[in-house]
């Protein structure tokens, strides 16, 4: 079943990608002159201190050696992009339009008010001592402050990292102490569906053992009391009121770091990606501008969390360089109840909005009654974007809230590709349900069988990126072998994704899930060792193995099969605690199961391939498990299996 864009998302479009025809025009400028193509995009969308000439440095087949480079030879500070151009010319625009965890509790920056707050902020930083090139851990909520202290960092040349506010105090003081943060910016307590986050408390407890942090800057969001570390900690609001609201922005080259973000792997702890300043903002501009079709009076929501990489180039980064109006939700789709997206929509007549499957399953649960009767007339586009989108919840999405006026951008993307890869463009690209359609300009996809081989026409495979892009991450933080084992070692001289594919004959890409050990639950990424490392400090566990299964609203629940020691009995509230105490509260087990032992090959190996087909209710289609070391730890698996 095929979509067609409706005619009031294809009328009046900005993006000169209007219709089909236009894009396949720009998609083949891209391949035959990337270099090209990218140095008019960058020049016409980004305020260059130095004007590039130079377009891509390097290439997937030289990564080994060292981080490519786009724009090599131009300098910037990517916050003039974002900030002071639009001060100038629209300065009365509102640039944050902020909800708060309460409905209606509402504060905006205009363009000229952000600017003057991202300077004070950071003179401030200045004045702490943050210097270009050091790096700061941002722990913060859904609040204005959190998008002003990335710009702020951005500002005087800093490295930000963000960490999701869910995360434990051990996942925080893991990251801290991987990238050497001297700052930490944190607020009192966060706020969301009703419940406090104790921001503060949780990283007070990170900062023992994290020698690193010499100041922890914190903004007041609720009044609570909160601890206090005389000569560590300082007032966001008293180091700001003390600051200027003119600074002078720092300029950096095009390949300056601007922010590493931990994502989870197949294996071991999470990996601080690095993303660089020049190509990083052209691309978040280029797709954000393109993707949703963004017109000067657009408002535009989307509701990530600024923790994730959707976040940073889609609340904060693309919309901001692109002038756009950029609403920041404190809250959860169903405080207080599940009608809050929609009285949102119609409060202030949002015209493109942006969410997870994951949300549109649980609202779609909810029933229909709380999205009728909601004025959502302002709506045009409505994007998806951390996980395949099941057809029934796409149609959902499509008739009872976009009443089949919206174009639907399904968008496939990763923390590693910077901004949006596959995806239809709204005015022109007609619809799929589940299918990312087809890839922006400058994307090249391959299909790969195991063994790299190209597979042409429609197929199924590993998906592969087969020439470089602006937008990509460089490097993992500190440790570019694993950067390039993780993703260049599967297929030489192409980025390997993680995901596998299929496309069909119109060459649509259908994303069928990570074909590695990282799970999607509900949107978030999460690595299977790292729950796992979680669950064997339970001291009654000896082994365990985590896998994903489908769950109707989450997408993949987690299911973990433990092995106990000796004599131990195993309850589940402990497991639950190492996991939230380890990970974060984000990281919970769905179900698990106590086994005798784990499927193993006979050097050791888990066969996580039978487990996750046992999780997945196939218990039956387990073909030849001769090879195991004892073949019958699975009729005892299956015979425990209770989902
Ligand atoms: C998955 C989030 C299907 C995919 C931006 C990818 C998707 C991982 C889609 C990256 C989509 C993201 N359809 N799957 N539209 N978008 N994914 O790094 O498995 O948090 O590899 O970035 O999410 O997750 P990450």
């Amino acid at each position: 079943m095929k979509y067609e864009v409706p005619a009031r998302v294809r009328e009046g479009a900005a993006t000169p990608i209007h219709d089909l025809d236009r894009y396949r025009e720009h998609y083949a400028n891209a391949v035959n002159d990337p270099d090209g193509f990218w140095l008019s995009e960058t020049k016409s969308r980004i305020a260059w201190k130095t004007s590039p000439t130079q377009g891509l440095v390097g290439g997937f087949d030289e990564v080994k050696e060292g981080p490519l480079s786009w724009f090599g030879d131009g300098t910037l500070n990517i916050t003039e992009s974002c900030l002071d151009r639009h001060a100038k010319s629209t300065p009365e625009k509102i640039a944050i339009l902020w909800e708060g965890d309460e409905p209606g509790d509402v504060r905006t920056y205009t363009y000229d008010e952000l600017l003057a707050a991202v300077s004070r902020a950071a003179n401030a930083l200045s004045e702490l001592g943050v210097k270009k090139g050091e790096r700061v851990i941002i722990y913060m909520g859904m609040v204005p402050e959190a998008a002003i202290a990335m710009l702020a960092c951005a500002r005087v040349g800093a490295i930000h990292s963000v960490v999701f506010g869910g995360f434990s105090a051990e996942a925080l003081r893991d990251r801290v102490r991987d990238c050497g943060a001297e700052l930490i910016i944190t607020q009192d307590v966060g706020r969301r569906g009703g419940r406090d986050i104790p921001l503060k408390a949780v990283t007070d407890e990170a900062c023992v053992g994290a020698s690193s942090v010499k100041k922890v800057l914190v903004y007041r969001r609720t009044g609570d009391e909160i601890p206090w570390v005389d000569g560590r900690d300082v007032w966001w609001h008293e180091a700001l009121e003390q600051s200027s609201d003119i600074h002078e922005a720092v300029e950096v080259d095009a390949e300056h770091p601007l922010f590493i973000l931990y994502t989870s792997g197949s294996t071991g702890r999470p990996k601080g990606v690095v993303h660089t300043s020049g190509g990083y903002i052209t691309y978040a501009s280029y797709t954000h501008a393109t993707v949703f079709d963004l017109r000067p009076d657009d408002v535009y929501a989307c509701m990530a969390d600024v923790g994730w990489i959707t976040g940073h180039s889609y609340i904060v980064y693309g919309p901001l360089a692109n002038g756009a109006t950029t609403l920041m939700f404190e809250s959860t789709p169903l405080y207080p109840d599940a009608g809050r997206y929609w009285d949102m929509v119609e409060r202030h007549k949002i015209t493109i909005f942006y969410t997870a499957p994951t949300a549109i399953r649980a609202l779609a649960a909810k029933g229909d009654e709380h999205v009728t009767g909601k004025d959502l007339s302002s709506l045009r586009v409505l994007g998806t974007v951390g996980e395949p989108i099941n057809p029934e919840a796409w149609v959902w999405y499509h008739e009872v809230v976009g009443g089949g006026r919206c174009n639907i951008v399904d968008t496939w993307w990763q923390t590693e590709t910077g901004g949006i890869a596959l995806s239809p463009i709204a005015p022109a690209t007609p619809t799929k349900p589940g299918s990312a359609t087809l890839p922006m300009p400058g994307i090249q996809p391959s299909l790969r069988t195991p063994e790299g081989a190209i597979i042409r026409g429609p197929g199924q495979g590993l998906l592969c990126i087969d020439h470089p892009w602006p937008g990509q991450a460089r490097t993992v933080w500190g440790d570019h072998d694993r950067f390039v084992s993780t993703y260049f070692s599967h297929v030489p001289g192409a980025y390997f994704t993680g995901d596998g594919c299929r496309r069909d004959a119109d060459g649509y890409h259908w994303i069928t899930g990570r074909v590695d050990d990282v799970l999607n639950v509900s949107g978030h990424r999460m690595g299977t060792a790292e729950f796992e490392a979680a669950l064997i400090t339970v001291e009654a566990v000896a082994e365990a193995a985590i896998v994903g299964y489908p769950h109707p609203i989450k997408g993949q629940g987690v299911y973990a099969y433990i092995v106990s020691q000796p004599g131990e009995s195993i309850n589940e509230a402990s497991l639950q605690a190492a996991c939230r105490e380890q990970i974060g509260a984000h990281a919970r087990i769905d179900s698990f199961q106590v086994v005798t032992g784990l499927p193993k090959t006979r050097s050791g190996k888990v066969m996580r391939r039978i487990l996750r087909k046992i999780a997945e209710g196939r218990g039956d289609e387990l073909g030849d498990v001769s090879t195991l070391a004892d073949p019958s730890v699975v009729d005892a698996i299956k015979d425990g299996f209770k989902v």
